[in-house]
């Protein structure tokens, strides 16, 4: 693919990793940070990715970060915004980058919630609104989930594709703008009976993750969900939802053991408990466990493709 301009709104957790895997693809990224402290710590934040990834540091070259949307958007093919999660900010952006880029500057969100239906409602040009929802830190999980809205043109959604899979993610069509799109209802699904499960004291919330590691999770990287069940055979599946469905929860709202943990300050890694106990240091040693384990099979995928 020729190399291209492209712009990317927001500088944080999202989207230096999204410059950061569109640069090493070969394109000149401008970044939009208006955060003078967080455009301050990209070259470090990125150079901390070259590390893991073992990339050739020249290709930070390609990254610039600005202080105002116009000179880094200014002639882009394409505008991955990945701004915080609120609409009418991201209303806000997507109306000043219409003046800011071509009528054909592909407009794509990341966001991960917001439909981009709304986002784009007030504008002129909706056929080029598009989501890409990459999955975090998009720079090592391969999948982004590209989301036609009722606007969108067949042509815009094709562009995205081929430019994400040149890049080396693989992009998958979300045909509407449905609430999680794909990936996230499908893990909140498990999540709602994982917590149903603790909450009835049927196992402890260890014993959850035990069981997805070590039973099913072991074999998702390579047999996903509708693989499964024409493996084992749709009479078996057929018997086993007929018994079970009934059972599953289904209920309607988020958890109370969710909210009474929230309320109880229990907010997780960051303040030491949350569903699990975590000591010092326990924490990250997770994060650098993940952060290894995605950047190996990174660098596997990278090797396979050369
Ligand atoms: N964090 C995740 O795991 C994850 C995964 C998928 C999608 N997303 C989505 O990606 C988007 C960004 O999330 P994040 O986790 O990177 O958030 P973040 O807070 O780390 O980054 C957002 C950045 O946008 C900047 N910003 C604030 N106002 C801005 C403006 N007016 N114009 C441009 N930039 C502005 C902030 O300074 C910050 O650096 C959100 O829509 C989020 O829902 C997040």
């Amino acid at each position: 693919m020729q190399p291209l301009k492209i712009g990317v709104i927001g500088g944080g957790l999202m989207g230096h990793g999204i410059a950061y895997l569109l640069a090493a693809a070969g394109h000149e990224v401008g970044v939009f940070e208006p955060n003078a402290e967080l455009r301050a710590s990209m070259p470090r934040r990125l150079a901390a990715i070259i590390d893991l990834l073992g990339d050739d540091a020249a290709l930070l070259e390609r990254i610039s970060a600005h202080e105002q949307m116009v000179p880094a958007v200014q002639g882009s093919s394409f505008v991955f915004e990945a701004a915080p999660e609120k609409l009418p900010l991201k209303q806000k952006i997507f109306a000043e980058l219409e003046s800011a880029v071509s009528a054909e500057t592909i407009l794509a969100s990341n966001s991960s919630a917001i439909p981009t239906t709304e986002i784009g409602r007030d504008l002129k040009h909706r056929e080029r609104v598009i989501g890409t929802h990459f999955w975090n830190p998009p720079h090592l999980v391969p999948l982004v989930e590209v989301i036609q809205n009722e606007k969108t043109s067949d042509a815009v959604v094709r562009a995205t594709m081929d430019l994400l899979r040149d890049a080396g993610k693989t992009p998958v069509h979300v045909r509407r703008d449905v609430p999680g799109f794909v990936g996230n209802r499908l893990q909140h699904a498990m999540k709602r009976e994982a917590f149903a499960l603790v909450a009835a004291g049927v196992c402890d919330a260890e014993t959850v993750d035990t069981v997805v590691k070590e039973g099913f999770g072991a074999r998702t990287a390579v047999l996903g969900p509708m693989e499964q069940s024409d493996l084992v055979g749709l009479d078996l599946a057929l018997d086993i939802a007929d018994v079970l469905y009934e059972h599953l929860d289904r209920t309607a709202a988020a958890p109370s053991i969710l909210r009474d943990k929230v309320k109880a300050g229990k907010l997780g890694m960051k303040s030491g408990e949350g569903l699990r106990k975590w000591r010092p240091g326990e924490a990250d040693a997770v994060r650098a466990r993940l952060s290894r384990f995605l950047a190996d099979q990174a660098k596997a995928r990278k090797k396979g493709r050369a």
